[in-house]
């Protein structure tokens, strides 16, 4: 199993952690359990007792300690046991679990998964775009996917797949017409599709002054390693005059063959209405969960554990973004490991 260890991954959105309680993750192999400690900070530890190995996170939580349900040893954000209700109540040594360097930014939970010494925050890549808006301007959602997590990042990498799998809400047909560039830029890949003149998707038409008037149309994803992507589409509603949204896309592996799927949308038109919110959110969670999920989980179930290039896929002009941002993980992987062989 190979995933780059050396990186930020997303655990969950920051709501997804209230006070006392706990809650359990699995990335990238790793039972985790977070909660707040008596700060308010989010913490991530291993979910797994050293004692007998129960999941820490059927215990209970009281004052940012997290006691262990099966026969009761306590333990704080950094992993330590701070209560041995047995015996003398002596503290074995290794009475402790791994604990995880994590980070809240911009609604999001960030853990560090290898080394906390290598944990560098300034290169959490910046979303503060989210928090930029008013509330009703913003929906964020949680999908948890049994497909491998570059499956679900070519899905967003390849976005002419709306015009076939969203005919009646994302794709109008524009995608597949228009010339996506590729460029790179360090470690990321940003894709761009132009469209002049052409037909709205029908999500944006309702937005527009003629719902059947064509306009341009600019949408641009950007991908940082391992798997996160910040999608922004422009159309021009009148001269000079554009409706945007800036999307997140943010695929945290489970396993190999099972993703966090994360996302969020926040839009410039519209912005103070809550029960219009509502409605682009259960859009939204639509698309995704009816749409997008089912076609990802359906193609895991026919390439198994198979890496996607050993069984030769056909390559087709759509697929520039998504092949070079997979291959510039493959490197990140590659030169992780050969570091780690390194005496
Ligand atoms: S398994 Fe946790 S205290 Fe025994
Ligand atoms: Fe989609």
């Amino acid at each position: 199993v190979s995933f780059l260890k050396n990186a930020w991954y997303v655990a969950a959105w920051g709501r997804e952690v209230p006070t006392e309680k706990l809650l359990p993750r699995i990335l990238l192999g790793e039972p985790v359990v977070f909660f707040r400690d008596e700060k308010g900070a989010v913490a991530g530890i291993e979910d797994r007792c050293p004692h007998r190995f129960a999941p820490l996170h059927e215990g209970t939580l009281e004052g940012g300690q997290v006691r262990c349900r099966y026969h009761g040893l306590e333990f704080n954000g950094a992993g330590a046991c701070v209560r041995n209700p047995h015996g003398n109540g002596a503290i074995p040594s290794a009475a402790r679990v791994k604990s995880y360097r994590v980070v809240e930014k911009d609604l999001i939970v960030w853990v560090w998964m290898s080394d906390e010494s290598a944990a560098d925050e300034s290169l959490i890549p910046d979303f503060s775009f989210l928090t930029s808006v008013p509330d009703t301007a913003r929906n964020t959602g949680y999908l948890p996917t049994a497909a491998n997590y570059q499956l679900l990042a070519d899905n967003i990498m390849d976005l002419s797949h709306v015009d076939y799998l969203h005919p009646t809400t994302l794709g109008g047909g524009a995608m597949t017409r228009s010339r996506p560039e590729v460029t790179e830029s360090g470690t990321q890949v940003r894709i761009k599709w132009t469209v002049k003149d052409d037909v709205v998707p029908p999500s944006f038409a309702h937005h527009m002054p003629d719902p059947n008037a064509k306009a341009d149309q600019t949408t641009q994803v950007v991908w940082y390693p391992p798997g996160y992507m910040n999608l922004s589409t422009s159309v021009e509603v009148a001269d000079g005059q554009d409706i945007c949204t800036n999307n997140l896309h943010l695929m945290t592996p489970e396993t190999e063959e099972r993703t966090h799927y994360f996302f969020a949308n926040t839009r410039n038109f519209v912005q103070e209405d809550g029960e219009f919110n509502r409605m682009l959110d259960t859009i939204l969670i639509n698309v995704f969960s009816e749409e997008d999920k089912p076609m990802v989980e359906a193609q895991q179930r026919n390439m198994g554990t198979s890496d996607l290039f050993s069984l030769r896929p056909v390559l087709l002009a759509c697929d520039g973004g998504a092949v070079r941002a997979r291959r510039t993980l493959e490197t990140l992987i590659a030169n992780e490991q050969a570091m780690r062989a390194q005496p």
